[in-house]
Formats: C-alpha cells, sequence, structure tokens
C-alpha cells in the first residue's frame, strides 16, 4: 500500500496541494518488477458483485484511485464492501438500498456504466449518471443501450442520467455493430439473471471480459464462449457467493516493459500472463529489443540501438490503444522513422505537444503519428490523461536530464504507487508537493 502523506496549508489549515513527478532521465533500469491486478478487470467485477446473494471474496484488487471510486459508489449503494488485506476485498450486496448511483462518483469515471447493468440485472432498474474518465473522443454509449434494450429493458437519458428500468428481462440476440469491451460486459451483467439465452455477437475479445465471466461462472452463472466474437449466456435464478482472484494487469506489464525498453537495461517484470503480451512482444522484437518469456514473467533487455516500426492499435488480440502512447515514447528512442496509428479511439494523440517539448521529431496526419526517432530531454509537462501520463513518465525516464509531470492525479487512477515501484528498479523519481 502508498505511503499516506498529508500536507496542510499552513494559512488556512487545509489540505490543498499539487502533486508532481520529478524524475532525473538517462539512467538504465535493472532488477524486478510485480505486476498487480488487471484495473479494467477490478472496476468491472466490483460492480458485478451486485449480482450476487451472498459474499464474495475479491483477491489481488488494485490499489488505484479508480478502484476506490468504484467501491465508494457500491457502498452507496447499500452494498458492505470490507477490505481483507492489501489486495483483498470481500462485497456483500445482499441488502441493497437503492438502484441511484451517486452523481457526483459516477460522473468522474468510465466505468461507472457498469453499474447499470449490474442494477438492472440485480434490481430491474438503474439510474447512473453518463460516464466520465478520459477524453480521447466522442464516448457514446448507444451499444450498451441497445444490448439492455434487446433484453426488455426501457432506457432513457434525462438531464444526465441513464435511466434503466425493465419488468422482467429475457434473453435475446445482440448483434455489436462495434466490438466494444463496456458493451460487452454490461450486457453480460444484464444476461445473467435474465430468462433464457442470450447470445452476444462479435463480442470484445479482451483479457478481461474473460476475467469477468470467469467471475460470474465462479458465483455459479453460465456463460460461455467469453474470449471468442460469440459469448452465450444462460440465464440462472441466482448468483451466490464465491472468491476470486483478478488476472495481471496487461497494461500496467505493458508499460513496464516498454520503460525498460527506453530507457535501457535488463529488467524482470513478473506476474503476468504472457499469451496477453503477444502482440506487444512481437513489436518488441521486431524493434530490436531483447525478450525472454517464462512462465509467469518476462525479461526485457535493451543494449544500444533499437529501430523504427509500424503499428496499427486494434481490438484484442491486435496491439491495446491503451499502450498506444507508451509505444509512441518508446518510437522517439528508436533509429528512423515509425507510424504509430490509432485506430479505436478518435482523438488520442493529445499528449503528443507534451513529447514535443522533450524534443521529439512527431507530426500527426490524421489518424497517424510520424515519429522520427532521436534523443529526448527533460522539461516539464503534463499528463493529459491515464495511459498518456505512464507514456510521460517512460519519456522522463529515457530523456536527458529532469522532467516535470504535472497533473499526476491521471497516473494514479490506474497505477498503483507508480514511483516508489519504478524506484525500486533504479529508477530516479520522486513524488513532489507544492502547496
Ligand atoms: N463504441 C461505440 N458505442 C458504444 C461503445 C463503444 O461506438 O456504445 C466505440 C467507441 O467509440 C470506441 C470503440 O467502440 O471507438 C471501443 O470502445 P469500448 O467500448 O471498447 O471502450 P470502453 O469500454 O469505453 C475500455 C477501457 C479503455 C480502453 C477501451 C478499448 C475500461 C473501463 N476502459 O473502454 O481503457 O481504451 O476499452 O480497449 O475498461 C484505460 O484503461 O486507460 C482505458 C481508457
Amino acid at each position: 500500500m502508498c505511503k499516506t502523506r498529508i500536507i496542510l496549508c499552513f494559512w488556512t489549515g487545509r489540505c490543498i496541494f499539487l502533486e508532481k513527478f520529478e524524475i532525473i532521465g538517462g539512467k538504465p533500469l535493472y532488477g524486478e518488477i510485480s505486476v498487480c491486478g488487471a484495473k479494467n478487470a477490478a472496476v468491472a467485477i466490483i460492480p458485478a458483485a451486485l449480482l450476487v446473494d451472498g459474499v464474495c471474496r475479491i483477491e489481488n484488487i488494485p490499489d488505484i484511485k479508480d478502484v476506490k471510486l468504484i467501491i465508494q459508489m457500491l457502498r452507496h449503494l447499500g452494498a458492505n464492501v470490507e477490505h481483507i488485506d492489501e489486495t483483498t476485498i470481500s462485497i456483500d450486496a445482499t441488502n441493497l438500498t437503492t438502484h441511484i448511483a451517486a452523481y457526483d462518483m459516477a460522473s468522474r469515471m468510465r466505468a461507472s456504466y457498469y453499474l447499470l447493468g449490474a442494477l438492472l440485472g440485480r434490481l430491474g432498474k438503474a439510474e447512473v449518471a453518463l460516464p466520465g474518465g478520459c477524453n480521447f473522443g466522442v464516448r457514446p454509449i448507444n451499444l450498451h443501450e441497445k444490448g439492455f434494450r434487446a433484453l426488455g429493458a426501457t432506457v432513457n437519458t434525462v438531464r444526465g442520467q441513464v435511466i434503466a428500468t425493465a419488468e422482467e428481462l429475457r434473453g435475446n440476440t445482440i448483434y455489436l455493430d462495434t466490438a466494444s469491451v463496456g458493451a460487452t460486459i454490461n450486457i453480460m451483467l444484464a444476461a445473467v439473471l435474465a430468462k433464457g439465452r442470450t447470445v452476444i455477437e462479435n463480442a470484445a475479445r479482451e483479457p478481461h471480459i474473460v476475467d469477468v465471466a470467469n467471475f460470474l461462472n465462479t458465483m455459479g452463472a453460465n456463460v460461455r464462449g467469453a474470449g471468442t466474437e460469440v459469448i452465450r449466456i444462460t440465464g440462472v435464478e441466482r448468483l451466490r457467493g464465491g472468491s476470486y482472484s483478478i488476472i495481471p494487469d496487461q497494461i500496467e506489464a505493458g508499460t513496464f516493459m516498454l520503460a525498460a525498453a527506453a530507457a535501457g537495461g535488463n529488467v524482470l517484470v513478473k506476474n503476468i500472463i504472457p499469451k496477453h503480451m503477444e502482440s506487444i512482444v512481437s513489436k518488441l522484437e521486431e524493434m530490436g529489443v531483447k525478450v525472454t518469456e517464462y512462465d509467469d514473467s518476462i525479461r526485457i533487455e535493451r543494449e544500444g540501438e533499437i529501430h523504427g516500426v509500424r503499428i496499427k492499435t486494434n481490438y484484442y488480440p491486435g496491439f491495446p490503444t491503451d499502450m498506444q502512447p507508451q509505444m509512441v515514447v518508446l518510437m522517439t528512442t528508436a533509429t528512423g522513422t515509425s507510424i504509430m496509428t490509432e485506430d479505436v479511439w478518435d482523438n488520442r494523440f493529445q499528449y503528443i505537444g507534451e513529447l514535443q517539448r522533450m524534443g521529439a521529431d512527431i507530426r500527426v496526419e490524421g489518424k497517424s503519428a510520424i515519429i522520427n526517432g532521436g534523443r529526448l530531454s527533460g522539461a516539464p509537462i503534463k499528463a493529459t490523461d491515464l495511459r498518456a501520463g505512464a507514456a510521460m513518465i517512460i519519456a522522463g525516464l529515457a530523456a536527458e536530464g529532469k522532467t516535470v509531470i504535472n497533473d499526476t492525479h491521471y497516473i494514479d487512477r490506474g497505477y498503483s504507487c507508480i514511483e516508489d515501484r519504478l524506484r525500486s528498479i533504479g529508477a530516479d523519481i520522486e513524488r513532489i508537493y507544492e502547496v
């Protein structure tokens, strides 16, 4: 668990301060670093516990802001959530007291949309604010709504609140026009207690979809085919309690692997499912980074030059959009020209201006960033969203001199104590506070 640091303002006695990361770059990384439980699985599995009549014990929970927020939202709904140890919680949602999620919390994170599917499935009614989260273009939820309607729900948005109600949910076949992660999970949540059979066609296949399905099945659901394009759910009467452990975070693992590749050195990234890392490993190897895979860890070694590559982001098992900014930073350290094409989100290059401040030679043409490799130099920059923030840390580690990263709150949404963990492999990074 991260150390709690509280600074009080001398004049007001209130806790007002800005947090920044200060990095002295240009130092290779050596040692071992362990990956936490997957954020995007945790923020879906915790709401999924609302469907369970009994106590769920969930292990390998990451200590991050988004998880704290979703836990608070469950408590507001009347669920009893207890911390058993640093990475384990128990949730008892037997006695929910409301179907209306707290606006100020729900509007701050994307994954609050999972409360819609879970509450609709459990109580037949749900009221949740339109979700917030990282801003990289239009982020509609029309496919979630299409799924709920196909199951028999009425869905309306009134003054920023999504209101879903159903007398009874009945299984149906739902084709997703886009293989949306959120819609796939949300429809699974709404369907596990519905009458009859639901089929989701063109379902997303990300590792956390399989994790949510495995959690639901452990609690007594009947979900088949998660991880393929067709998911079949046969509704059951009730879900009972049980224990489940969340998978390691694919994106955190990739972030550490790319940090080692960009800064140079030799780092063993532990607690990984190597199968989830295939698209990232294959590009690292193409660039000339040495990658050695073990059963549940991957070693990254870089000495000297690596070469530019072309990458297009895609749905799993393609190259993840959530690794795009980190990979662009690595590309700035490669010899020659690289091209990164963003094919999932409309506007996920907002951070490139920050890299240009560090001397990166990058231009954006439509959906692609064209990167001419060179050297980065330290500069004051900011995190523009969660993964871009992680990328700025990698840039700071690879750059010559001092980098100061502002707006670190984005990074804390998805990475637990990142500075302490990077320091353990030799990074010169400090969290600093400015009142
Ligand atoms: N889309 C629609 N309609 C919908 C839903 C999505 O058109 O109803 C489109 C989106 O506009 C986008 C594409 O489908 O172009 C993919 O969106 P998806 O629904 O898969 O994304 P999401 O569920 O909102 C999750 C992750 C994101 C990650 C994306 C893509 C969570 C909480 N978030 O978002 O993770 O980028 O899948 O893999 O699981 C992150 O962790 O930093 C992050 C942003």
